[in-house]
């Protein structure tokens, strides 16, 4: 079976964006494929600069419990925290060495969150070498993320690419998987912007957790931005991007395409479209909390799945770890 590898960081609540993004589609690949999914806690260090490591450290957790909660059988799939398998940081260096600075700046993630403050850490920049160590460690075929991620997957394929021919075949090249809808929620507080956990916290009304209750999902699709019009047209390139977005959610939640999701709301009144977009994400969302809860509770429970995780994943990693010092030379 191929081998998938994706991973979410522990920065702050997940929302519906990371949802249909990506462990959604983590779920439908369990059958069909190898799938080994992470909690990319050493990521997140770089995004929270106030988390202590024991904050981050009890956020692994709760990923770990929505993960499974969302359906990610651990029976089924490897489930493990990116920092219990020290080959991460090991192989990240030895990419770092060959990664041309230029590219790590040209990224736009990098672009955007370095923009925003006067003092940037390292970590931010060379975030997209962790993230191909990641993926390279465990000859990942196919990563399923975010549109967001398509850059990341890009330079992960260049770094292997570049590392195969100077040194020797070492490395599968990996390609993203984005899925055909709610690849890119927007903001329901600004639909220009992309759903994001650090907005979440400046912006109430910005996303939706996964674990939100129903009267908060109801609150907040009901106060998500649209516009001056009164009924969804059924001509798609009329929507605003605020309409637009709630389709878009409707459809993934809902399994639909984008063009089923606004047959079934043309016509009808915006606040009837909230109304069954909220519906939606009730409906898929509330038996995830409930499973939540009792995952969360069981903290033993938990820390032993992620042990048996770091101990699969660990014996790729360190195969595939020293096989790229071997082609370095350096073993
Ligand atoms: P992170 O934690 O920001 O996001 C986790 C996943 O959610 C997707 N996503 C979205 N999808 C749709 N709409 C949105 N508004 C939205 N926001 C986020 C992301 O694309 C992602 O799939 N760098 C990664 C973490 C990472 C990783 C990896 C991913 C580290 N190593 C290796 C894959 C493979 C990140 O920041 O994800």
């Amino acid at each position: 079976r191929p081998r998938v590898l994706s991973g979410v960081q522990p920065s702050g609540d997940l929302h519906i964006g990371n949802f249909v993004g990506a462990l959604g589609q983590w779920v439908e690949m369990l059958d069909d494929y190898d799938c080994f999914f992470c909690i990319v806690d050493l990521h997140a260090l770089t995004s929270t600069r106030k988390a202590t490591g024991s904050t981050v450290a009890s956020r692994a957790r709760d990923v770990a419990a929505l993960y499974v909660a969302c359906g990610i059988d651990p029976s089924r799939a490897t489930i493990f925290v990116q920092s219990q398998v020290p080959e991460h940081s090991e192989l990240m260096w030895l990419l770092t060495c060959s990664t041309p600075l230029g590219a790590l700046q040209r990224m736009t993630q990098f672009k955007g969150k370095s923009g925003q403050t006067d003092s940037i850490e390292a970590g931010l920049l060379v975030y997209p070498v962790l993230q191909a160590a990641d993926i390279l460690l465990y000859d990942t075929e196919i990563v399923p993320v975010g549109d967001d991620q398509r850059q990341h997957i890009e330079l992960t394929r260049d770094i292997a690419q570049k590392f195969n021919a100077v040194h020797g075949e070492t490395f599968v090249l990996p390609r993203a998987r984005v899925p055909l809808t709610g690849a890119r929620i927007m903001g329901l507080d600004d639909p220009d912007k992309k759903m994001s956990k650090t907005d979440a916290v400046i912006h109430p009304n910005h996303s939706i957790g996964l674990l939100s209750s129903e009267s908060v999902i109801r609150k907040r699709i009901a106060r998500a931005v649209t516009d001056s019009g009164d009924y969804v047209e059924a001509d798609s390139e009329a929507l605003s991007a605020g309409v637009r977005n709630l389709v878009e959610i409707l459809a993934s939640f809902d399994h639909l395409s984008f063009d089923e999701a606004l047959r079934r709301v043309a016509g009808e009144s915006y606040g009837k479209l909230k109304e069954t977009v909220a519906d939606s994400i009730v409906s898929t969302t509330e038996p995830i909390r409930e499973r939540y809860e009792a995952l969360r509770a069981d903290e033993a429970e938990l820390d032993r799945i992620l042990q048996d995780g770091a101990e699969k994943a660990s014996e790729v990693a360190r195969r595939t770890l020293l096989r790229a010092q071997t082609a370095l030379g350096i073993r």
